[in-house]
């Protein structure tokens, strides 16, 4: 509901201003989609920051995964009939439930036991639905997973802080496994930190894009990671954890609201999760 509502909330202006963040969006993931690729985009939402008509031309399907299925349903409305036709909309929890137990264990003031997190008996994720596809797209969901629900229940900021410590990293993994056991490749798009008034960092994201015109994403990442931000939901630390290596990586402003800038990043990734050691 928590993310439900922010999707139906969604101003008036953004899929304009946010042009800008779909075209660097289709520059990273238009060249590994072949022609007539299988590919799957996972927290579809609105569809605003997502070059859907670029993808379903060269794809031969593409599937919106989102567990709030009327935006995704309402973003594949906009576009015309040939790329309609090759679009579908799965309403899907990629935690399989695990999100919703951690966040009411925390608005409980109980301790949450993670719950099953979709895990395969060998480690690895279990497959979304519709797979095997081509192409995995993770679109800025992870750090959705458990923050506007705990804010929206009211859990103290404290609580709220403990929880995301502790509950965000090992559900994030589970969830990279899951879409790692759906595709050989893998892309990765999550937002390490941003910037609006009253919400101090002590980097810009102007030098962040200039060490990463400068000096490439890497070092533009570890200028980033001195900021505030959604930290323990990076889906390129639960790569780490997994045992799996980025590919390819980009940055760019995502002009969110008017005084507010995110910065994305897009990491792409192949190969399944390693067994856990036992
Ligand atoms: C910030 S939006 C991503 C931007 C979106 N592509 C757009 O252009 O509007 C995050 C999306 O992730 C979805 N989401 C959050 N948690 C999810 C979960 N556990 N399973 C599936 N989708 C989820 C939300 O419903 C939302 O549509």
């Amino acid at each position: 509901m928590a993310n439900a509502r922010r999707n139906a909330e969604a101003g008036f202006g953004r899929r304009r201003r946010w042009g800008p963040a779909r075209d660097s969006l289709w520059d990273f993931v238009g060249p590994p989609i072949e022609d007539g690729a299988r590919v799957a985009i996972v927290g579809a939402g609105n569809g605003d920051d997502l070059p859907m008509r670029r993808i379903a031309r060269s794809a031969g399907s593409v599937t919106l995964i989102d567990l709030d299925p009327l935006a995704a349903r309402r973003a594949r409305q906009r576009l015309g009939r040939a790329e309609r036709a090759k679009v579908e909309v799965i309403g899907h929890d990629v935690t399989e439930g695990g999100a919703d137990a951690i966040v009411l264990a925390a608005a409980a003031s109980e301790a949450a036991d993670l719950p099953h997190l979709a895990a395969e008996p060998d480690g690895e994720g279990r497959p979304l639905p519709g797979a095997p596809y081509d192409l995995v797209v993770g679109d800025l969901f992870y750090s959705q997973l458990l923050y506007p629900a705990l804010v929206d229940l009211g859990v103290d900021p404290d609580r709220c802080a403990e929880t995301l410590i502790r509950h965000a990293p090992p559900l994030t993994r589970a969830v990279v496994a899951r879409l790692h056991a759906s595709a050989p490749r893998v892309v990765h798009v999550h937002d390490p930190i941003a910037w609006w008034d009253g919400h101090e960092q002590p980097v810009a994201l102007e030098e962040i894009l200039a060490a990463n015109a400068g000096q490439g994403p890497e070092v533009a990442l570890t200028v980033a990671a001195r900021g505030v931000g959604p930290h323990e939901s990076d889906p390129r630390a639960a790569l780490a954890d997994l045992g799996l290596s980025p590919t390819a990586t980009a940055l760019w402003r995502w002009p969110f609201a008017p005084g507010v800038d995110y910065l994305s990043c897009a990491t792409l990734a192949s190969g399944t999760a390693a067994p856990p050691i036992t």
